[in-house]
């Protein structure tokens, strides 16, 4: 495998039918062949993806965790160790929609890295501002704030994925340099309080399509992408594989 990290993250979307049809046209793609690929369907699909994608190099996610690692008396939520047991490598952890419409607090955020981290996978912890927060200027307090949460971490391997509100779902792209100064920052910023490492994977997200995957994926400080709608199209998701195959 070579190049970027990049994630579909399906949200809310698929049906039986329609996932074979698009995992088996991924594992057919030529643009997907050696790219650093993973999909994160919803939980009810993870079994399924499980099965068509074993032996594959495509590589599994969730895109939510429990908050409480141990097994129980805890109706309808999924933990850390049953993503393990199916399959994931990658667990998405405060993701704009779970903080937005599930009222996620910092406190349970960092109960579920946590617990991502002892079942042995590697979370992928998303930040980013509203259009109100960058609009104000405060846009960088507002992401050091959701990165301190990371502290719990202790320093364990965990991808960040910066997806700036205003840019998810809407068509917006942040510009190129708009994109390439937050990653700096965040960069520098969980080097000097993270104890993260000069090599820490951070992701870009918000309408990452075929068209701009090459220039966003060429930004050294960018890690890989986050891939909500086009991740749905084989055809958009190869391309943006592709653009994150020709980088290091
Ligand atoms: P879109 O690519 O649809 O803007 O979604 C981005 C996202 O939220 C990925 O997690």
């Amino acid at each position: 495998m070579s190049g970027k990290l990049v994630i579909g993250n399906w949200k809310m979307n698929g049906r039986l039918a329609a996932n074979l049809a698009l995992i088996e046209s991924m594992l057919e793609s030529p643009a997907l062949q050696q790219a650093r690929v993973a999909i994160a369907p919803p939980f009810a699909y993870l079994g399924q993806a499980a099965t068509l994608l074993a032996d594959s190099h495509i590589m599994l996610g969730a895109q939510d965790v429990s908050a409480f690692a141990a097994d129980g008396a805890y109706t309808g939520e999924v933990s850390a160790s049953m993503l393990a047991d199916v399959g994931c490598r990658y667990v998405l952890v405060g993701h704009s929609e779970r903080r937005q419409y599930f009222r996620e607090s910092d406190a349970q955020l960092g109960q579920k890295l946590q617990a991502v981290v002892a079942a042995g996978l590697i979370p992928v912890y998303c930040v980013g501002e509203t259009l109100a927060e960058r609009e104000s200027g405060a846009y960088r307090e507002v992401v050091a704030a959701q990165l301190s949460v990371l502290s719990v971490l202790n320093g364990a391997e965990c991808v960040v994925a910066y997806e700036p509100v205003w840019a998810i779902g809407t068509g917006k792209v942040a510009s190129v340099a708009q994109i390439d100064e937050v990653h700096q920052y965040i960069r520098a910023t969980l080097l000097q309080c993270h104890g993260g490492s000069d090599s820490i994977c951070v992701l870009y997200g918000g309408s990452v399509k075929a068209d701009n995957a090459d220039a966003i994926l060429a930004l050294e400080s960018v890690g890989g992408a986050l891939v909500g709608g086009a991740s749905l199209d084989v055809n958009s998701f190869g391309q943006i594989c592709q653009a994150a195959k020709k980088t290091v």
